[in-house]
């Protein structure tokens, strides 16, 4: 296994349309695994293709704490077939946008549908951090970011003050 880089915004791969996989084969198997250890490395609690700059339609979750067993997802071709109509607004973050959060409003639970790394169709239904994480990964496959939820104004004041952080760790690096 070996470690992807994480692409970050203003990145235009972020942007793209992910595209679905044909065949589940042993390469898309160790890119799954890859992904989740890049994930892991980066203590993220999900990672989508495009973010490590392959525009392909696999997603990699692992929202479960500390003190629990793992509970790893690597979705081939996921979608979500049936949502509540409830929803909930908290607080999200994503790999791609560093240590920037903002709340925004999500389904409550989700079921979603994909193929595993074996070529098995898989469905499961999540509620609570796991329903947000499919969400917001599903959303990566379509070039869509958690800040695009935001208001123009909230959305720019995020960016600014990521970009103020960089430039500031930047210089304390030279
Ligand atoms: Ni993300």
């Amino acid at each position: 296994m070996s470690l992807m880089k994480v692409f970050e915004v203003p990145e235009p791969i972020l942007r793209q349309k992910a595209e679905k996989i044909e065949k589940v084969d042993n390469e898309i198997a160790r890119i799954l695994d890859d992904m989740l250890e890049t994930m892991y490395a980066t203590n993220g609690v999900g990672l989508a293709g495009n973010q490590v700059g392959l525009l392909k339609r696999l997603v990699v979750i692992d929202c479960a704490g500390e003190d629990q067993e793992p509970d790893i997802l690597q979705m081939v071709n996921p979608v979500i077939v049936a949502h509540s109509k409830e929803t909930l607004c908290k607080s999200e973050g994503c790999l791609s946008v560093p240590r920037e959060y903002a709340d925004v409003e999500r389904w409550a639970s989700v079921t979603v549908q994909y193929t595993d790394k074996k070529g098995n169709i898989q469905t499961r239904t999540a509620d609570g951090l796991l329903a947000k994480a499919i969400q917001h990964e599903l959303d990566h496959l379509e070039g869509i970011l958690f800040i695009d939820y935001l208001s123009p104004l909230k959305r720019n004041k995020l960016l600014k003050h990521l970009e103020k952080r960089r430039k500031k760790e930047a210089k304390e690096a030279e």
